[in-house]
Protein backbone atom coordinates (compact mmCIF):
# COMPACT_ATOMS: atom_id res chain seq x y z
CA UNK A 1 0.00 0.00 0.00
CA UNK A 2 2.13 2.55 -1.31
CA UNK A 3 -0.17 5.68 -0.97
CA UNK A 4 -0.30 4.64 3.09
CA UNK A 5 3.40 4.67 3.25
CA UNK A 6 4.36 7.10 1.32
CA UNK A 7 1.80 9.29 3.71
CA UNK A 8 3.63 8.11 6.44
CA UNK A 9 7.08 9.07 4.94
CA UNK A 10 5.68 12.59 4.46
CA UNK A 11 3.56 13.09 7.68
CA UNK A 12 6.07 15.12 9.54
CA UNK A 13 6.87 17.83 6.33
CA UNK A 14 5.55 20.82 6.32
CA UNK A 15 4.55 21.86 2.94
CA UNK A 16 3.30 25.56 3.82
CA UNK A 17 6.48 26.16 1.65
CA UNK A 18 6.87 23.86 -0.81
CA UNK A 19 3.71 24.14 -3.51
CA UNK A 20 5.67 21.27 -5.33
CA UNK A 21 4.19 18.47 -2.78
CA UNK A 22 0.84 18.88 -4.95
CA UNK A 23 2.49 17.28 -7.60
CA UNK A 24 2.32 14.35 -5.04
CA UNK A 25 -1.28 13.78 -4.74
CA UNK A 26 -1.84 11.21 -7.24
CA UNK A 27 0.86 9.09 -5.22
CA UNK A 28 -0.88 9.62 -2.19
CA UNK A 29 -4.40 8.66 -3.22
CA UNK A 30 -5.91 5.55 -3.72
CA UNK A 31 -9.50 4.54 -5.82
CA UNK A 32 -8.88 1.03 -5.36
CA UNK A 33 -11.32 -0.86 -3.04
CA UNK A 34 -9.06 -3.64 -2.67
CA UNK A 35 -6.38 -1.28 -1.38
CA UNK A 36 -8.41 0.02 1.48
CA UNK A 37 -6.65 -0.95 4.58
CA UNK A 38 -8.13 -3.21 6.76
CA UNK A 39 -9.52 -1.21 9.65
CA UNK A 40 -12.23 -0.84 12.41
CA UNK A 41 -15.14 1.71 12.49
CA UNK A 42 -14.57 2.73 16.37
CA UNK A 43 -18.03 2.72 18.16
CA UNK A 44 -19.81 6.18 19.09
CA UNK A 45 -20.75 4.66 22.31
CA UNK A 46 -17.80 3.41 23.60
CA UNK A 47 -16.88 6.15 26.51
CA UNK A 48 -13.15 6.97 26.96
CA UNK A 49 -12.90 5.06 30.04
CA UNK A 50 -14.26 1.69 28.18
CA UNK A 51 -17.53 1.41 29.04
CA UNK A 52 -19.84 1.84 26.89
CA UNK A 53 -23.32 4.09 26.91
CA UNK A 54 -26.82 2.24 27.21
CA UNK A 55 -29.47 5.02 27.63
CA UNK A 56 -30.16 7.90 25.56
CA UNK A 57 -29.61 9.76 28.33
CA UNK A 58 -26.61 8.75 28.85
CA UNK A 59 -25.64 9.79 25.64
CA UNK A 60 -27.50 13.12 25.74
CA UNK A 61 -25.93 13.92 29.17
CA UNK A 62 -22.29 12.76 28.78
CA UNK A 63 -20.94 11.00 25.95
CA UNK A 64 -22.42 13.31 23.63
CA UNK A 65 -20.61 16.62 25.14
CA UNK A 66 -17.70 14.30 25.07
CA UNK A 67 -17.14 13.83 21.28
CA UNK A 68 -18.86 17.21 20.31
CA UNK A 69 -15.59 18.84 22.61
CA UNK A 70 -13.31 15.82 20.82
CA UNK A 71 -14.40 17.70 17.26
CA UNK A 72 -13.68 21.37 18.82
CA UNK A 73 -10.24 20.67 20.27
CA UNK A 74 -8.88 18.09 17.47
CA UNK A 75 -10.80 19.18 14.16
CA UNK A 76 -13.39 21.86 13.62
CA UNK A 77 -12.13 24.46 16.44
CA UNK A 78 -14.32 26.30 19.50
CA UNK A 79 -17.50 27.71 18.12
CA UNK A 80 -16.64 31.41 18.24
CA UNK A 81 -19.08 33.79 20.68
CA UNK A 82 -22.01 36.16 19.93
CA UNK A 83 -20.84 39.74 19.30
CA UNK A 84 -21.46 42.60 21.43
CA UNK A 85 -24.56 43.23 19.36
CA UNK A 86 -26.36 41.84 16.29
CA UNK A 87 -28.76 44.18 13.98
CA UNK A 88 -30.53 43.62 11.45
CA UNK A 89 -31.02 45.80 8.04
CA UNK A 90 -33.30 45.07 5.61
CA UNK A 91 -31.61 45.42 2.00
CA UNK A 92 -34.79 44.76 -0.35
CA UNK A 93 -38.38 43.35 -0.11
CA UNK A 94 -40.16 42.40 -2.97
CA UNK A 95 -43.48 40.13 -3.30
CA UNK A 96 -42.79 40.14 -7.16
CA UNK A 97 -40.05 37.38 -7.24
CA UNK A 98 -39.47 34.67 -9.45
CA UNK A 99 -42.33 35.74 -11.92
CA UNK A 100 -44.90 36.92 -9.34
CA UNK A 101 -44.20 33.47 -7.69
CA UNK A 102 -42.70 34.38 -4.60
CA UNK A 103 -41.52 36.52 -1.84
CA UNK A 104 -37.81 37.69 -1.53
CA UNK A 105 -35.81 39.51 0.70
CA UNK A 106 -32.46 40.41 1.30
CA UNK A 107 -31.32 41.20 4.84
CA UNK A 108 -27.59 41.92 6.26
CA UNK A 109 -27.07 41.03 8.99
CA UNK A 110 -24.99 43.16 11.21
CA UNK A 111 -22.25 42.15 14.22
CA UNK A 112 -20.67 45.08 16.01
CA UNK A 113 -18.30 45.00 19.31
CA UNK A 114 -17.81 47.37 22.02
CA UNK A 115 -13.82 48.26 20.19
CA UNK A 116 -15.72 49.19 17.52
CA UNK A 117 -14.78 46.55 15.00
CA UNK A 118 -17.72 45.35 13.06
CA UNK A 119 -18.89 42.87 10.29
CA UNK A 120 -21.40 41.99 8.17
CA UNK A 121 -22.98 39.02 6.24
CA UNK A 122 -25.76 39.29 3.59
CA UNK A 123 -28.55 36.81 3.50
CA UNK A 124 -30.82 36.36 0.18
CA UNK A 125 -34.05 34.79 0.91
CA UNK A 126 -37.04 33.14 -1.33
CA UNK A 127 -40.01 32.01 0.43
CA UNK A 128 -43.72 31.13 -1.13
CA UNK A 129 -46.41 33.22 -1.39
CA UNK A 130 -48.43 31.86 1.11
CA UNK A 131 -45.37 32.86 4.03
CA UNK A 132 -47.23 36.00 3.94
CA UNK A 133 -49.50 34.39 6.42
CA UNK A 134 -48.29 31.13 7.37
CA UNK A 135 -44.11 30.55 7.79
CA UNK A 136 -42.60 28.41 5.43
CA UNK A 137 -40.18 25.95 6.71
CA UNK A 138 -36.98 26.52 5.01
CA UNK A 139 -33.76 24.88 3.68
CA UNK A 140 -30.64 27.44 4.21
CA UNK A 141 -27.05 26.75 3.32
CA UNK A 142 -23.90 28.68 2.22
CA UNK A 143 -22.44 29.16 -1.41
CA UNK A 144 -19.71 29.53 -3.22
CA UNK A 145 -19.72 32.46 -5.53
CA UNK A 146 -21.84 34.93 -4.18
CA UNK A 147 -25.99 35.29 -4.03
CA UNK A 148 -26.19 36.46 -6.90
CA UNK A 149 -24.28 33.08 -8.76
CA UNK A 150 -27.36 31.30 -6.75
CA UNK A 151 -30.46 33.12 -8.52
CA UNK A 152 -31.15 34.80 -11.86
CA UNK A 153 -32.79 37.66 -10.51
CA UNK A 154 -30.36 40.23 -12.08
CA UNK A 155 -31.09 42.73 -8.94
CA UNK A 156 -30.00 40.64 -6.70
CA UNK A 157 -27.04 42.33 -4.78
CA UNK A 158 -23.71 40.83 -4.96
CA UNK A 159 -22.17 39.03 -2.04
CA UNK A 160 -18.40 37.44 -1.88
CA UNK A 161 -16.82 40.78 -1.88
CA UNK A 162 -14.18 39.77 1.54
CA UNK A 163 -12.51 36.98 -1.24
CA UNK A 164 -11.32 40.18 -3.12
CA UNK A 165 -11.52 38.03 -6.61
CA UNK A 166 -12.55 40.02 -9.15
CA UNK A 167 -14.12 37.31 -11.02
CA UNK A 168 -16.57 36.24 -8.42
CA UNK A 169 -18.10 40.61 -8.68
CA UNK A 170 -18.44 40.40 -12.34
CA UNK A 171 -21.89 40.44 -14.23
CA UNK A 172 -21.18 37.35 -15.77
CA UNK A 173 -21.53 35.33 -12.51
CA UNK A 174 -24.60 36.01 -12.08
CA UNK A 175 -27.07 33.04 -12.08
CA UNK A 176 -24.40 30.43 -12.84
CA UNK A 177 -25.27 28.44 -9.85
CA UNK A 178 -28.90 28.48 -9.69
CA UNK A 179 -29.32 24.74 -10.17
CA UNK A 180 -27.43 24.16 -7.22
CA UNK A 181 -29.99 26.28 -4.86
CA UNK A 182 -33.28 25.32 -6.83
CA UNK A 183 -35.43 28.16 -5.40
CA UNK A 184 -38.00 28.14 -7.77
CA UNK A 185 -38.72 24.38 -7.30
CA UNK A 186 -38.34 25.20 -3.35
CA UNK A 187 -40.94 27.75 -3.66
CA UNK A 188 -43.98 25.63 -5.66
CA UNK A 189 -42.82 22.93 -3.00
CA UNK A 190 -44.12 25.47 -0.06
CA UNK A 191 -40.20 25.42 1.10
CA UNK A 192 -38.55 28.84 1.72
CA UNK A 193 -34.65 28.53 0.51
CA UNK A 194 -32.02 30.99 2.05
CA UNK A 195 -28.67 31.40 1.17
CA UNK A 196 -25.45 33.82 2.22
CA UNK A 197 -21.94 33.25 0.64
CA UNK A 198 -19.13 31.51 2.53
CA UNK A 199 -16.55 34.30 1.81
CA UNK A 200 -18.56 36.78 3.87
CA UNK A 201 -18.03 34.74 6.96
CA UNK A 202 -14.21 33.45 6.08
CA UNK A 203 -12.69 34.12 2.97
CA UNK A 204 -11.77 30.79 1.88
CA UNK A 205 -7.96 30.81 1.79
CA UNK A 206 -4.82 30.15 4.32
CA UNK A 207 -4.86 33.92 4.69
CA UNK A 208 -8.18 34.40 5.28
CA UNK A 209 -8.35 35.33 8.85
CA UNK A 210 -8.09 38.85 9.05
CA UNK A 211 -10.92 39.67 6.85
CA UNK A 212 -13.05 37.22 8.70
CA UNK A 213 -15.97 37.08 11.36
CA UNK A 214 -13.15 35.36 13.60
CA UNK A 215 -11.32 38.97 13.63
CA UNK A 216 -13.79 40.51 15.61
CA UNK A 217 -12.86 38.44 18.52
CA UNK A 218 -8.97 38.55 18.18
CA UNK A 219 -6.04 40.41 16.26
CA UNK A 220 -5.65 38.32 13.01
CA UNK A 221 -3.56 40.66 11.42
CA UNK A 222 -1.41 39.03 9.02
CA UNK A 223 -1.97 35.34 10.31
CA UNK A 224 -2.07 32.16 8.19
CA UNK A 225 -2.14 28.53 8.38
CA UNK A 226 -4.32 26.72 11.11
CA UNK A 227 -4.94 28.21 14.23
CA UNK A 228 -4.88 26.69 17.69
CA UNK A 229 -8.31 26.95 18.69
CA UNK A 230 -10.45 28.35 15.20
CA UNK A 231 -11.04 27.37 11.70
CA UNK A 232 -13.02 28.26 8.53
CA UNK A 233 -15.18 25.19 8.63
CA UNK A 234 -16.32 26.89 12.25
CA UNK A 235 -16.58 30.10 11.26
CA UNK A 236 -19.33 29.18 8.93
CA UNK A 237 -20.95 27.04 10.71
CA UNK A 238 -21.13 30.01 13.10
CA UNK A 239 -22.59 32.22 10.20
CA UNK A 240 -25.18 29.43 9.50
CA UNK A 241 -26.16 29.42 13.08
CA UNK A 242 -26.01 33.21 12.89
CA UNK A 243 -28.65 33.13 9.95
CA UNK A 244 -30.84 30.47 11.72
CA UNK A 245 -31.11 33.15 14.67
CA UNK A 246 -32.13 35.50 12.58
CA UNK A 247 -34.45 33.47 10.67
CA UNK A 248 -36.44 32.92 13.91
CA UNK A 249 -37.15 36.90 14.00
CA UNK A 250 -38.37 36.44 10.09
CA UNK A 251 -42.62 36.25 9.65
CA UNK A 252 -42.34 34.19 6.16
CA UNK A 253 -39.85 31.46 7.80
CA UNK A 254 -40.79 29.07 10.70
CA UNK A 255 -37.34 29.26 12.26
CA UNK A 256 -38.34 25.35 14.01
CA UNK A 257 -38.39 23.57 10.87
CA UNK A 258 -35.31 24.41 9.08
CA UNK A 259 -32.75 22.09 7.18
CA UNK A 260 -29.45 23.25 6.64
CA UNK A 261 -27.64 21.90 3.38
CA UNK A 262 -24.33 22.36 1.93
CA UNK A 263 -21.86 20.65 -0.96
CA UNK A 264 -18.57 19.72 -0.76
CA UNK A 265 -16.42 21.99 1.97
CA UNK A 266 -19.74 23.41 2.67
CA UNK A 267 -21.24 19.95 3.68
CA UNK A 268 -18.54 19.19 6.18
CA UNK A 269 -19.75 22.62 7.30
CA UNK A 270 -23.31 21.77 7.04
CA UNK A 271 -22.98 18.93 9.09
CA UNK A 272 -20.55 20.25 11.99
CA UNK A 273 -23.25 22.94 11.69
CA UNK A 274 -26.25 20.59 12.59
CA UNK A 275 -23.85 18.53 14.90
CA UNK A 276 -22.90 21.36 17.19
CA UNK A 277 -26.42 23.33 16.35
CA UNK A 278 -29.26 20.73 17.70
CA UNK A 279 -31.87 23.41 16.04
CA UNK A 280 -30.96 22.74 12.26
CA UNK A 281 -34.01 20.04 12.48
CA UNK A 282 -32.59 17.79 8.96
CA UNK A 283 -28.87 17.84 8.13
CA UNK A 284 -28.09 18.11 4.51
CA UNK A 285 -24.39 16.59 3.73
CA UNK A 286 -24.01 16.40 -0.31
CA UNK A 287 -20.85 15.01 -1.13
CA UNK A 288 -18.91 16.31 1.44
CA UNK A 289 -16.03 13.73 1.41
CA UNK A 290 -12.85 13.87 3.41
CA UNK A 291 -13.29 15.79 6.76
CA UNK A 292 -17.19 15.38 6.01
CA UNK A 293 -19.03 12.40 6.16
CA UNK A 294 -16.33 9.72 4.61
CA UNK A 295 -14.86 7.51 7.45
CA UNK A 296 -11.40 8.47 7.39
CA UNK A 297 -9.90 5.40 8.18
CA UNK A 298 -11.04 3.42 4.56
CA UNK A 299 -8.40 6.47 2.99
CA UNK A 300 -9.97 5.80 -0.68
CA UNK A 301 -10.00 9.20 -2.45
CA UNK A 302 -8.60 12.57 -0.65
CA UNK A 303 -7.07 11.66 3.06
CA UNK A 304 -5.84 13.53 6.12
CA UNK A 305 -2.66 14.54 4.57
CA UNK A 306 -3.91 16.48 1.57
CA UNK A 307 -6.62 18.16 2.95
CA UNK A 308 -4.73 19.67 5.81
CA UNK A 309 -1.74 20.57 3.93
CA UNK A 310 -3.98 21.94 1.29
CA UNK A 311 -6.77 23.59 3.13
CA UNK A 312 -4.29 24.51 6.28
CA UNK A 313 -7.00 27.17 7.33
CA UNK A 314 -9.83 24.29 7.78
CA UNK A 315 -8.79 22.26 10.78
CA UNK A 316 -6.89 22.82 14.07
CA UNK A 317 -3.69 22.79 14.45
CA UNK A 318 -3.89 19.57 16.76
CA UNK A 319 -5.94 17.90 14.05
CA UNK A 320 -2.22 17.86 11.92
CA UNK A 321 -1.58 14.43 14.22
CA UNK A 322 -3.34 12.76 12.36
CA UNK A 323 -2.08 12.87 8.97
CA UNK A 324 -1.44 9.46 7.54
CA UNK A 325 -2.32 8.63 11.31
CA UNK A 326 -6.32 8.09 10.65
CA UNK A 327 -5.75 4.63 12.39
CA UNK A 328 -5.40 5.79 15.75
CA UNK A 329 -7.72 9.21 15.26
CA UNK A 330 -10.06 8.91 19.22
CA UNK A 331 -12.89 9.53 16.63
CA UNK A 332 -14.23 8.80 13.40
CA UNK A 333 -16.59 10.54 11.23
CA UNK A 334 -19.72 8.48 12.06
CA UNK A 335 -19.61 10.39 15.29
CA UNK A 336 -20.02 13.06 13.54
CA UNK A 337 -23.82 11.91 11.73
CA UNK A 338 -24.17 10.55 15.31
CA UNK A 339 -23.90 13.75 17.11
CA UNK A 340 -26.98 14.70 15.13
CA UNK A 341 -29.65 11.96 16.70
CA UNK A 342 -32.30 11.30 16.15
CA UNK A 343 -32.50 14.01 13.96
CA UNK A 344 -32.99 13.18 10.03
CA UNK A 345 -29.39 13.64 8.26
CA UNK A 346 -29.70 13.02 4.39
CA UNK A 347 -26.27 12.31 2.77
CA UNK A 348 -25.89 12.52 -0.72
CA UNK A 349 -22.73 10.92 -2.89
CA UNK A 350 -21.73 11.14 -6.49
CA UNK A 351 -21.01 8.03 -8.42
CA UNK A 352 -17.95 9.52 -10.18
CA UNK A 353 -16.56 11.64 -6.70
CA UNK A 354 -14.44 9.13 -5.91
CA UNK A 355 -12.57 11.51 -4.17
CA UNK A 356 -15.31 12.00 -1.53
CA UNK A 357 -15.53 8.29 -0.90
CA UNK A 358 -19.33 7.30 -1.77
CA UNK A 359 -18.65 4.23 -0.13
CA UNK A 360 -16.94 5.85 3.36
CA UNK A 361 -19.59 8.33 3.21
CA UNK A 362 -22.24 5.81 2.77
CA UNK A 363 -21.17 3.58 6.24
CA UNK A 364 -20.53 6.91 8.27
CA UNK A 365 -23.94 6.78 8.31
CA UNK A 366 -24.60 3.21 8.88
CA UNK A 367 -22.02 3.36 11.79
CA UNK A 368 -24.41 6.10 13.90
CA UNK A 369 -27.49 3.79 13.71
CA UNK A 370 -26.50 2.32 17.13
CA UNK A 371 -26.92 6.09 18.98
CA UNK A 372 -29.86 6.47 16.77
CA UNK A 373 -30.93 3.26 17.66
CA UNK A 374 -31.15 4.55 21.67
CA UNK A 375 -33.94 6.96 20.31
CA UNK A 376 -35.94 4.06 19.19
CA UNK A 377 -34.78 4.81 15.88
CA UNK A 378 -33.45 2.43 13.07
CA UNK A 379 -31.04 5.53 11.52
CA UNK A 380 -30.03 4.13 8.06
CA UNK A 381 -31.68 0.22 8.64
CA UNK A 382 -29.25 -0.88 6.36
CA UNK A 383 -25.51 -1.87 5.90
CA UNK A 384 -25.94 -1.92 2.48
CA UNK A 385 -25.48 0.74 0.30
CA UNK A 386 -27.98 1.76 -2.16
CA UNK A 387 -28.19 0.76 -6.17
CA UNK A 388 -26.85 4.12 -7.97
CA UNK A 389 -29.81 6.82 -8.70
CA UNK A 390 -32.28 4.48 -6.24
CA UNK A 391 -32.92 7.04 -2.68
CA UNK A 392 -32.90 5.49 -0.19
CA UNK A 393 -35.13 7.47 2.90
CA UNK A 394 -34.73 6.75 6.61
CA UNK A 395 -34.05 8.90 9.32
CA UNK A 396 -30.54 8.19 8.02
CA UNK A 397 -30.99 8.78 4.29
CA UNK A 398 -28.80 8.28 1.49
CA UNK A 399 -28.50 8.24 -2.32
CA UNK A 400 -25.55 7.45 -4.76
CA UNK A 401 -26.43 10.04 -7.60
CA UNK A 402 -25.07 8.48 -11.48
CA UNK A 403 -22.07 11.77 -12.03
CA UNK A 404 -19.96 14.11 -10.81
CA UNK A 405 -18.92 16.49 -7.34
CA UNK A 406 -22.10 18.49 -7.38
CA UNK A 407 -25.79 19.06 -6.23
CA UNK A 408 -28.10 18.91 -9.09
CA UNK A 409 -31.58 18.85 -9.26
CA UNK A 410 -32.12 14.97 -8.68
CA UNK A 411 -30.16 15.52 -5.37
CA UNK A 412 -32.27 18.36 -4.07
CA UNK A 413 -35.48 15.88 -4.67
CA UNK A 414 -34.25 13.68 -2.63
CA UNK A 415 -33.76 16.43 0.07
CA UNK A 416 -37.01 17.89 -0.74
CA UNK A 417 -39.26 14.19 -0.21
CA UNK A 418 -36.86 14.06 3.37
CA UNK A 419 -38.33 17.78 4.40
CA UNK A 420 -41.86 17.30 2.78
CA UNK A 421 -41.83 14.09 5.11
CA UNK A 422 -40.81 15.26 8.26
CA UNK A 423 -41.80 18.89 8.09
CA UNK A 424 -45.04 18.17 6.55
CA UNK A 425 -46.14 14.97 7.39
CA UNK A 426 -44.75 14.17 10.79
C1 LIG B 1 -11.40 20.03 -2.84
C2 LIG B 1 -11.15 19.45 -1.47
C3 LIG B 1 -12.38 18.75 -0.91
C4 LIG B 1 -13.59 19.65 -0.98
C5 LIG B 1 -13.75 20.17 -2.39
C6 LIG B 1 -14.86 21.22 -2.55
O1 LIG B 1 -11.56 18.99 -3.76
O2 LIG B 1 -10.05 18.59 -1.56
O3 LIG B 1 -12.17 18.35 0.42
O4 LIG B 1 -14.73 18.99 -0.54
O5 LIG B 1 -12.55 20.81 -2.81
O6 LIG B 1 -15.22 21.88 -1.61
O7 LIG B 1 -15.31 21.38 -3.69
Amino acid sequence: MQHIRLGKELAQTDFGSDPSWRERIDELTNYDEALVPDYEVPSPLLKADGSKVRSAFDWVNFRRPEILQLYKDEMYGQSPPLPDQVSYQLLSCRHDALDNTALRKEVRLHFRMRSGKAHYIDLLLYAPKSAAEKPAPAFLGLCFKGNHACTDEKDVRMSGARQKDPELLQEEMRGTQVERWHFRELVKAGFAGVVACYHDIFPDRADGWQDSVLSLFEDLQGFRGSHQYYTAIGAWAWGLSRALDYLHSDPWVDASRVAVHGHSRLGKTSLWAGASDPRFRIVISNNSGCGGAALARRMLGETNIVIANAFPHWFVKPFRKYIANEENMPFEQNFLIALCAPRPVAIGSASEDLWADPKGEFLSGAHANEVYALFGSEGSGTFTQPEPGKYHSADISYHLRQGKHDQTAFDWHHYVQIAEKYFFRS
